[in-house]
C-alpha cells in the first residue's frame, strides 16, 4: 500500500514537471518567432542556414549566440537599440509586448 501511494506521488511530481517545462517552452517560443521574424535576417545566429548572409558579412551585426555579443549587454540596453537604432540598424517598430517578448527569448535562451 505505502510503496503505491510513493508511486503515484512519483507520478504527480513527473507530471507537474512536464507541464511546467512545457510552458516555459511556450513562453519563449513566441519571443523566439518574433525574432526569427524580425531580427535573424541580420543578426544571423550559429547554425542558420543563411549564415554568414551577405548582410551580415557587410555589417557584422552581433551574433547573440554568441557569449561575447552580451558583454556590457542587457535587457534594457536591447531594448533602446529596437526602440531607437543604434549605427546602421533601424529602430525596428514593435508593440511593446512583442518587444518583452523577443528580449526574454534572448536573455534567457541565447545568453545561456
Ligand atoms: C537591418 C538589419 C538589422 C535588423 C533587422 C536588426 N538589427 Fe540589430 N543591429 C544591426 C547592426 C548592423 C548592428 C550594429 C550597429 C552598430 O553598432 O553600428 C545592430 C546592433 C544591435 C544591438 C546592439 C548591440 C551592442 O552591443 O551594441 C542590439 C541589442 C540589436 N542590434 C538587437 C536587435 C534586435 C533585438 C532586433 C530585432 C528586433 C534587431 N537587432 C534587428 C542590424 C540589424
Amino acid at each position: 500500500m505505502k510503496k503505491i501511494f510513493i508511486c503515484s506521488i512519483a507520478l504527480a511530481l513527473g507530471g507537474m514537471l512536464v507541464l511546467f517545462g512545457n510552458a516555459r517552452a511556450d513562453d519563449y517560443s513566441a519571443g523566439q518567432t518574433l525574432f526569427k521574424k524580425n531580427c535573424q535576417f541580420c543578426h544571423n545566429l550559429k547554425g542558420d542556414d543563411n549564415y554568414p548572409s551577405a548582410y551580415y558579412r557587410q555589417f557584422r551585426p552581433k551574433d547573440f549566440s554568441d557569449p561575447d555579443s552580451w558583454k556590457g549587454l542587457d535587457g534594457q540596453k536591447i531594448e533602446q537599440v529596437i526602440k531607437k537604432g543604434k549605427g546602421v540598424m533601424p529602430a525596428i517598430n514593435l508593440k511593446p509586448e512583442d518587444t518583452k517578448a523577443i528580449i526574454d527569448y534572448m536573455t534567457h535562451v541565447l545568453k545561456n
